[in-house]
């Protein structure tokens, strides 16, 4: 399975760095972002990014069944995520007390924090599966170069104006 995972994880690489070269635009790149992974990864159930707003985090652009709107950085595994600053994998996420479940179907997760060049959190990114134990160091590891790729290591615009 690890070696599969690298190669899915290089091919989604690249269409993404294609996709993304010369953009700035915040939505855009978590939009598409969440399609090109989702397209890839067979375990991706859903896919999306919360983002940080007045203290809290809100459902920004996601893939699959309805997300809750709002999350506190004191519930969930977004939360954790967004106050730890750290990785959260989540083999099965009914041994997880903190776990929301927007959809019943979920058994395992992954949530990243995202940052901006300023180093300023800005939203966490959320993978659910339906398979227990889907996520492993690996995702990690590629989930995170994504993200510093093209949130942390270029400026954002934030609006279509
Ligand atoms: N499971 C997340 C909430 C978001 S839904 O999975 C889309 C959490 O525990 O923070």
């Amino acid at each position: 399975m690890s070696i599969k995972k690298h190669s899915v994880y290089q091919k989604a690489i690249s269409q993404i760095n294609a996709c993304l070269d010369g953009e700035s635009n915040m939505i855009l790149k978590m939009s598409t972002i969440n399609a090109v992974i989702k397209q890839h990864l067979s375990y991706c159930y859903w896919i999306g990014f919360y983002c940080v707003n007045e203290g809290e985090l809100i459902v920004g652009p996601y893939q699959g069944t309805l997300g809750c709107l709002h999350i506190p950085f004191s519930k969930g595994v977004c939360g954790r995520a967004a106050i730890t600053q750290q990785v959260q994998i989540v083999e099965d996420v009914h041994k997880d007390p903190s776990h929301i479940a927007c959809d019943a179907a979920t058994n395992s997760e992954i949530v990243l924090p995202v940052f901006n060049n300023n180093n300023q959190l800005i939203a966490v990114f959320d993978i659910d599966s339906t398979d227990k134990g889907a996520f492993d160091e690996i995702d990690g590891q590629y989930l995170s170069e994504i993200l510093q790729a093209h949130f942390k290591d270029k400026p954002l615009t934030e609006t279509y104006l």
